[in-house]
This record gives C-alpha cells, structure tokens and sequence, in this order.
C-alpha cells in the first residue's frame, strides 16, 4: 500500500516533459529580455544641444573595435610614418608656434596630445622646444605615444600644463574626455581642442558637433579663451580652455 502511495507521487513522464518545456519558455523569456535590454541601453553620455552621439555601437568594445580597425592597419601605419610624416609635423609645428606666440604653451610646459597615433604632433611639440611631451592613444608607438584611453586617462590629476587634442569627435563619451582633461590638467593648465564643426568627420567617428556651445558646457571647470577658424586635416576650429581653480 506504501509503495503504491510512493509511486502515484512520482512524476509521470508527461509531467516531466511539461515541465522542461514551461522551464525552457522561462529561460528563452529571460535571455531574450536581457539581450533587448542590452542593444536598447542607451550609451551614457549628456546629450547636449549641438552634440549628437552616433547610433550604432551596441557596446563600448564594439566601438574600441571600430576604432583599432584603423589605428591597427599596417599599410596605413606605413604611410602615416613615411609619406605624411614630415607634412603632418610641419602643420603642427605652425599651430604649436602660434600658441607659444600667445604665451598659451611654452617651452618649460608639461603636454600631452591625446589620440595621437603615430605621434606626429608630439614630434611637432618637441620640435618647437616643448621637450616634456607625451602622446596618448589605444595603440602606442613608441617612444612618443603610449597605450591608453582617453576616456580613463592613465595619469594623476593636475598633471600637465597643456593638452592637444583633433579627436574629440572620435570621443564615445564626451563628458569623461573632457572630465579627464580637466583632471589631468593644472590649474590655469590650457587645453587645445581642433574639432570639425560645420562639416562631418570620418566614419570613426564616434559623435558630431555642430557648434561650439556644448564644448563650453562640458568645459564647465574652465574658461573659454578663444575660438577660431583653422585649417587643420579635416578640421576647422581651434578652442582654447583655461582651467580654473576649483
Ligand atoms: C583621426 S586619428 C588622429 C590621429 C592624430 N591625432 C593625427 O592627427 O595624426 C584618431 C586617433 O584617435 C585614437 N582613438 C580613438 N579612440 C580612442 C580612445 N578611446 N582613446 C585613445 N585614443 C583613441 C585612434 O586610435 C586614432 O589614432
């Protein structure tokens, strides 16, 4: 009679069977919310009038991806140091002059040029006296550049008295590349920023600004000193930012 008890309570296999099946609708339920859940989440940046990030990066290592695609790329590397080298440090070495000229840099100044590449702007930096210079980018080369990202710079706060930077508009996150610049900088440190404002830049992109207005919101521990007009690769405005004490 025990046994026979023992045995209505097992289940049958038609049981079993409903039940895998009820488990399994729970599971593909549950993995396919948290896949929405993640193409969905927006990206955190402020959205700021006149600053658009670009859709498309379902994930930041997509967009880490994307961009060593051509930071990596051997036959643009061969070109970027060989056929553009000197043109490229030239140009620079104008911009750095003119800014030493209105005593933004100087010859006794820490710097750093963030996404530097292959370094032709910290090349340009030391050509024009300014000796403790150190380029930042995902991938390094050596001994101008180092590995790092601009998003989490790998420096100490108030570390340089000037920053260089042309891509600002490959910034994921814009308000933590300015965040560390103005971490990393001194206090009354510059910050030199070429940007494309009234045409688009590449497909690496990773945002598009069309004024300079967000810029100074994002600078929101500095002052603006000047913007103006340039020519430099693509891009078109040079802005200038003093940090201010806290
Ligand atoms: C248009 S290139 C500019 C290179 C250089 N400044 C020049 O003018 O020759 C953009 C550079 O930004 C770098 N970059 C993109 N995202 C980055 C990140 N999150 N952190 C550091 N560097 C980044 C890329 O690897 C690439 O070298």
């Amino acid at each position: 009679m025990k046994e026979a008890i023992n045995q209505s309570r097992l289940p049958t296999p038609k049981t079993i069977f409903l039940s895998l099946i009820i488990l399994s609708l729970f599971i593909l339920i549950f993995l396919s919310l948290q896949s929405h859940n993640s193409l969905q989440k927006p990206i955190s940046t402020n959205p700021t009038h006149g600053l658009k990030i670009r859709p498309g990066y379902t994930s930041y290592d997509t967009y880490i991806h994307h961009q060593l695609q051509k930071t990596t790329n051997p036959k643009l590397r061969k070109i970027w140091t060989t056929r553009d080298w000197a043109r490229k440090i030239r140009v620079f070495q104008r911009f750095f002059n003119r800014l030493k000229q209105e005593k933004l840099l100087s010859t006794t100044s820490k710097a750093l040029c963030i996404g530097a590449r292959v370094g032709q702007e910290v090349e340009a930096l030391k050509r024009v006296g300014v000796n403790n210079s150190i380029g930042l980018d995902l991938v390094p080369y050596p001994p101008n550049v180092i590995k790092g990202d601009f998003h989490y710079q790998p420096f100490d706060d108030e570390t340089f008295d000037f920053e260089f930077s042309n891509v600002f508009d490959h910034a994921l996150y814009p308000d933590k590349f300015v965040g560390e610049i103005q971490r990393t900088l001194k206090i009354g440190g510059i910050c030199v920023l070429h940007v494309a404002v009234s045409r688009r830049s590449d497909k690496y992109s990773a945002n598009d600004l069309y004024s300079v207005e967000p810029l100074k919101m994002l600078f929101n521990g500095s002052e603006l000193v000047r913007s103006r007009k340039v020519d430099g690769f693509g891009l078109d405005t040079e802005v200038v930012f003093r940090k201010k004490k806290s």
